[in-house]
Parts: C-alpha cells; structure tokens; sequence
C-alpha cells in the first residue's frame, strides 16, 4: 500500500519570455473571464487569437465558470489551446479555479495531453496553485480492481509550465505550486485508502502504510504501533472493547514528526475504523458497504504525516489513528457492557454502532496525557446526523480551542474543504450521563446527535484545547464538484489540514 510518490505532477514556472515549448503532446491554457474579451495571452499565436475571437463573437466561447474550449493547433509550438472558464472577475477565488481546472480534466484526457501551460501573465490574481491541485485531484482514478476504458488512455497530465507576469516572483508562486502538487498527491493516497476494500484496508495494513511514510529517508517522523497486548496494558479498554467482535487485531499508530525550531506541537487524531458494521447493534443492510469509508479520518491524518516529512515545517505534528474493525461476533461487545477507559471514566455501552467515540477516547486521553500537545485535533465519520445537518456540502467543528477552530475555518475557506461551526453548551454534556457509568456512549432519542458525540469527546481531552471535525458528510459521496468523483473517497482533511499547519508554522511566534 505504498504511496506513490513518483506519481507526481512535475512544476516548472517560467516567465514569457524565456518560455519555449517541448516537443509532444502539450497544450497551451488560456484563463477567461465571463464576457472579458479579447483573450489575453502572451504565449498565444496570432492566427490563433484570431480563429478564438471569431467564436468568442459567436458565443461558443463565453468564459463562464467551468466551461472550456479545445482548440487542435498541431501545426503550432504548442499542440492545443485550452480556453478555461473562470467566470466572473469579482468571484474568483481559488475553488473557482480548481473546480475550473477539475472540469477540464476530462476534455485533457481525450487529446490525450501531457504537458499543460498554464498562461497567467495577464491574470497575476489567478490561484495557479489551485489549477495545480484541480488537475491532480481531478485526474484520480480508483482502479484497483476494475479499469475502464478512460483509465487506460494513455499517460495523464504529468507537467505543468506555469507562465507568470514579469513581475512575480517565480520562486515563491514554483514553491505553492509545487506544494499543491504534493498535497494533491496525498489527498489522492487518502482516497485510495478509503476506496479500498475492507478485506484489504485492515487495522494491520493501515499501520504497515503508517511505518512507510515514517521510513521515507530524512523524514523526521518516527512510527509507534501499539497492538492488543500493550493497549491492554495500558487500559484502552474502549477501544478494545470495539475490537473485540472482529478476528482483525486492532492497532493504535502514532506518527511524530518534529522539527528542531518547532515552536508549538499539535496533535491530530483520526477514525479509522475500516468497516463499521455496527457490531451488535447491527446497521440496516441497505448502505452498509459504505462503512469502508469509516476509516477517512485515519487516512486524512496519515496523508498529512506524509505531506509534512516531505514540506518539512517548522512545527512538531503527532498523528495518531487508533484502528479497529467493528464486527457482531460471540465475543463482540454487547449493549449494556460497561468498559473502563484509559482515563479511569467508565462508559455504559448502549449501542456498539456509536463505536467511533470509544476508540477515540482511548486514542485522545493517552495522546494529550503522554505528548502534551499545545492543541489537538480529532477528525471522524463520527454520526450519521452530521449529514442531515449538513448535508454534503461541509464539516462541522466543534470545541474548546475558539482560535484553532477559526484558523481552520480560514484554512477551509483557502483550501475548499469547508467548515461550519455547531455550539456546544454544557446541557449537552448532561446528555452524556451514564446510568450506572461516568458516561454513555450515546445521547438520549436521537436529538443533536452530532453535538451529543463531540459532548462525549471533549471527556477525554483534560485541559487541552481541543477541536473536533465530523466528516461523516464530507468524505465521500459529494456530488456537483469537478475535481471529485461522487463515487469514491474525497481525501477530505488533508488539504485542510496541511494549510492549517503551514499557516501556524509561517505564523508561530
Ligand atoms: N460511522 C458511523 C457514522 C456514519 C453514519 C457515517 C452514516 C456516515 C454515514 C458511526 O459509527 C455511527 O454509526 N454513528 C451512529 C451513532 C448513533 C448510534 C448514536 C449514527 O450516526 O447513527
Ligand atoms: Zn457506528
Ligand atoms: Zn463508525
């Protein structure tokens, strides 16, 4: 389950002037705004800009946002212009461009094109790194087990020639960009993490991918992996107490990335339970398949250890992704149990679905005790009723820390992967009374399900300031955005998260 890191989009950025295109399959990208004409283009031939104004004045070409014209040059430097919709000027932001760039994706493909040149000499306000990252994510294909005739056209983008005005700093803009297409490669191994089949995306191998992200040479990232055994030792008893249904040994990971000039350490924790069938408390048959998805949290967080051995910032990061299958089984874990966790709280059992919150328990009690982070952070498919608060449209956040949970808004507002916030006041902690325990595991009916869940989180957290991400919305199944495929994982967090991170380190005082 290695990630491929050769896979990546190759960046180059160059000013006009000395641009010069290669030989083969390329294609010379036009930025447009809505109804701005004429093009405006250094690198554009001029029987071309002709040929393109004549369908401009036909309104084949308008500039709206996510549509693009193909136009075959073969006789030219550059083998295809790409007209690429923005939209309006005043509405540009970065998911503009990206869903822009996702949408172009499939127009790429059929002419087969290799080598794109993104020409944003005249539009120095255009996110090129976000074209970077629409293109990469738009390009990703799940096809371990089936391929279909569009995975097996020939060789995919896999150069991008960024053409800036004379006046930018070409460094910088190479080094976002070339940041864009490290992140987008590691949002695509987290989906392919979750896309994965549960019968190959075990407890076990999420923690072999964890090993090989901390072995990568100079990493500065070290793998910890806690078995039954040890997780016994210390008292993990909800966590195990999830695992005990399933013949899959759970694993508790820990990746520790450190920096010598960190100023502040963050600890993220992710869900990663690869199939939730509920456990005795049984889910309906209906979409119960979708439950291999229960690990995206997991996955996010190990695709952000991977982005950061390779970035390097100036922060220490503790990844930790505890790691269970839940399964109804003779010895599985049954309503009413009662498990003492690593804290000492007890927690009655109601219903074993509720599984997410007792692994992260153990998980988040033992990180803030052991590593002492300035803040941490957990990220799960953690309820069902985040979906109908929310739909698929963003994650909710909840906590204690106000700045972390504002600065990752801010980093979901840059990165596209939105955030809302939900209150949690203390009546909803009240809802978490056990009867003959500390705790429940779950709330009473059914009411403010995704607040009750954070509620019980935020009892294993101590003092440390602490935000919570349900992405039981927004990590698969997200329709109408270009550069996902509705079918599969999305790789929500890692994009997020690597933001957030880079922001504090260029910020930490
Ligand atoms: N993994 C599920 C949450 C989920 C449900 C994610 C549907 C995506 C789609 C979680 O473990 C769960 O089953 N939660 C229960 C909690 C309830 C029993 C309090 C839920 O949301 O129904
Ligand atoms: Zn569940
Ligand atoms: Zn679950």
């Amino acid at each position: 389950m290695k990630m491929k890191t050769d896979m990546i989009t190759m960046i180059n950025v160059v000013k006009a002037d000395e641009l010069a295109f290669e030989d083969g399959e390329t294609c010379l990208v036009v930025p447009a705004y809505h109804r701005e004409f004429p093009l405006n283009s250094a690198a554009l031939a001029e029987e071309d800009e002709v040929i393109l104004q004549a369908l401009i004045d036909k309104e084949i070409i308008t500039g709206k946002a996510k549509t693009c014209y193909y136009l075959p040059t073969p006789s030219r430097a550059y083998k295809g212009v790409l007209v690429l919709g923005l939209g309006k000027r005043e509405t540009l932001d970065a998911e503009t461009m990206r869903r822009a760039a996702g949408a172009a994706v499939a127009t790429f493909g059929r002419h087969r094109v290799r080598h794109l040149y993104l020409d944003v000499t005249a539009f120095s306000e255009a996110p090129a790194a976000a074209f970077v990252e629409g293109v990469n994510l738009g390009q990703y294909v799940f096809d371990t087990y089936k391929k279909t005739e569009a995975d097996e056209a020939p060789t995919p983008v896999s150069e991008i020639t960024i053409i800036a005005a004379a006046d930018v700093a070409l460094e910088a803009l190479g080094a976002e960009c070339q940041t864009a297409a490290l992140v987008s490669l590691a949002t695509n191994g987290a989906r392919h993490f979750a896309n994965t089949a549960a019968n190959d995306m075990t407890p076990g191998i999420l923690a072999l991918a964890a090993e090989e992200i901390a072995n990568v040479e100079d990493s500065q990232c070290s793998c910890t992996v806690f078995d039954h055994e040890k997780m016994a030792e210390l008292g993990m008893n909800a966590l195990l107490g999830v695992a005990h249904g399933s013949e899959e040994p759970p694993k508790l990971i820990f990746l520790d990335y450190r920096h010598p000039d960190a100023k502040r350490t963050i600890a993220l924790v992710g869900k990663g339970v690869t199939f939730d069938s509920g456990g005795i408390s049984l889910k309906p048959g209906s979409k119960m398949h979708e439950m291999k998805y229960d690990m995206c949290g997991a996955a996010a967080v190990l695709c952000t250890m991977m982005v950061l051995t390779h970035l390097k910032p100036a922060i220490n990061v503790v990844g930790v992704a505890p790691t269970v299958m839940n399964m109804p089984d003779g010895k599985a874990q049954t309503p009413g149990d009662i498990v003492r966790a690593y804290n000492g709280k007890t927690i009655e059992v109601h219903n074993t679905d509720a599984e997410g919150r007792l692994i992260l328990a153990d998980a988040m009690a033992y990180t803030v005790d052991h590593y002492k982070p300035d803040c941490i952070v957990d990220i799960a498919t953690l309820t069902g009723a985040v979906i109908i608060a929310l739909g698929h449209c963003a994650a909710a956040v909840l906590g204690t820390d106000d700045a972390a949970i504002d600065q990752l808004i801010e980093a979901g507002r840059e990165t596209g992967e939105r955030l809302w916030r939900l209150p949690l006041w203390e009546e909803y902690e009240k809802m978490m009374e056990g009867n003959h325990a500390d705790l429940s595991n779950i709330g009473p009916d059914r009411e403010a399900g995704t607040v009750t869940a954070a509620a019980f989180l935020k009892q294993f957290v101590g003092d440390t300031p602490w935000a919570h991400i349900d992405i039981a919305g927004t990590a698969w199944g997200v329709k109408n955005v270009s550069y996902l495929n509705s079918k599969h994982a999305t790789g929500y967090g890692v994009r997020l998260f690597t933001r957030w991170l880079l922001n504090q380190a260029e910020t930490a005082t």
